[in-house]
C-alpha cells in the first residue's frame, strides 16, 4: 500500500517514510578522502519527529542532505515512500524533492530583495503551480507562521524570527510530508527560537508532518518522540519509534473519546 498522508497516521500502522540502507558518505578522493558516513541504517516513521543530534562536524548535516536528497550517498539506498531514489534521474528526484520535501536552514536562505509573497511561492513557481493558486497557498502558508501582515515586506527587512517564519511559511506551502530542519534556531534568540520550535511541533502534531530536526541542542532533541545520535558518522544511538507508538495511541484514544462525546 502506498504510503500517503490522505490516511492519517494516527490511525494506520508504522508507515515508513524514508529507509536508509547502508548509507556511505566520503568526501574527496584518494588521499583526500574522508569518510563522512560509515554504513548507516535507519527507518523513519510518518509522523514521526526525530531529532538528529551529536557535536560539530560529525555528520548530521550529511546525514540530513542525503535523506532530504540533496546530495548522493557513495554507498547505500534511500527509499522515499518506497521508491529506491539514487537510481533515479535528476528530473525525477527534483520532483520528488519538491513535492514531498520542506527545508528550513539556520542561515535563513531566502532572496533578500524579493517580497515575502516572492519567496514563499518559490517552490510553486518550480512545481508549475499557476499563479493564482501560487498565491492562494503563500497566504495560507503565510497565515499558518502568523505573517500575513507582511506579505508585501520586502525580505530583507523582517527581524530574523520572521525570516525563519517565512522560511517555514515557504516550507511547508507544497503540503509536504517532511519537514527538515537543520538547526532551525541556530541564529535566533532563546524566546524567538522557542515560537519557531512550538511552530514546527504543532505542524507535526496537527498536521501529521514527519519532522526531522538536526540540532546540537539537547533541549530540542528532547522535545522529539526520537533521538538519533551520531558520532564519528556512526549511529550510536536511536530510541526508536517507541515514542510515536505511545502518541499514535494516546491521539488514537483522544480521537474516540471526542467521538464518543458528540
Ligand atoms: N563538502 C565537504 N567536503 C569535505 N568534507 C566535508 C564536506 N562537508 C562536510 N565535510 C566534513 O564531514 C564531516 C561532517 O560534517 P557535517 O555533516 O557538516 O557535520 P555536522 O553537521 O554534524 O557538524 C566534518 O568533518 C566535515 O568537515
Ligand atoms: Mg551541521
Amino acid at each position: 500500500m502506498p504510503n500517503s498522508l490522505a490516511e492519517p497516521w494516527y490511525n494506520s500502522k508504522m508507515n515508513p517514510v524514508i529507509e536508509v540502507k547502508n548509507l556511505t558518505k566520503v568526501y574527496g578522493k584518494r588521499s583526500n578522502a574522508f569518510t563522512a558516513l560509515k554504513n548507516i541504517n535507519l527507518t523513519i516513521n510518518a509522523g514521526e519527529s526525530v531529532a538528529i543530534v551529536g557535536k560539530s562536524g560529525s555528520g548530521k548535516s550529511t546525514l540530513m542532505h542525503l535523506l532530504a536528497l540533496l546530495d548522493k550517498p557513495t554507498k547505500g539506498t534511500i527509499e522515499v515512500d518506497g521508491v529506491e531514489s539514487t537510481k533515479l534521474k535528476a528530473r525525477k528526484l527534483n520532483q520528488l524533492r519538491n513535492r514531498s520535501f520542506g527545508f528550513v536552514f539556520q542561515q535563513f536562505f531566502m532572496n533578500p530583495n524579493d517580497s515575502v509573497l516572492q519567496n514563499v511561492t518559490l517552490p510553486l513557481k518550480i512545481a508549475g503551480t499557476r499563479r493564482k493558486e501560487r498565491h492562494e497557498l503563500a497566504e495560507k502558508a503565510l497565515k499558518t507562521v502568523g505573517l500575513s501582515e507582511r506579505v508585501k515586506f520586502k525580505a530583507n527587512d523582517l527581524s530574523g524570527g520572521q525570516k525563519q517564519r517565512v522560511c517555514i511559511a515557504r516550507a511547508i506551502v507544497n503540503n509536504p510530508k517532511i519537514l527538515f530542519a537543520d538547526e532551525p534556531t541556530g541564529n535566533l534568540d532563546s524566546a524567538t527560537g522557542d515560537k519557531v520550535i512550538k511552530l514546527l511541533f504543532d505542524l507535526n502534531r496537527k498536521k501529521h508532518v514527519t519532522l526531522i530536526i538536526v540540532t546540537h541542542d539537547e533541549d530540542l532533541a528532547k522535545l522529539c518522540d526520537r533521538q538519533i545520535r551520531i558520532s564519528d558518522g556512526k549511529i550510536v544511538e536511536d530510541t526508536g519509534t517507541k515514542a510515536v507508538k505511545a502518541k499514535t495511541t494516546k491521539i488514537a484514544k483522544e480521537t474516540k473519546t471526542k467521538k464518543g462525546t458528540k
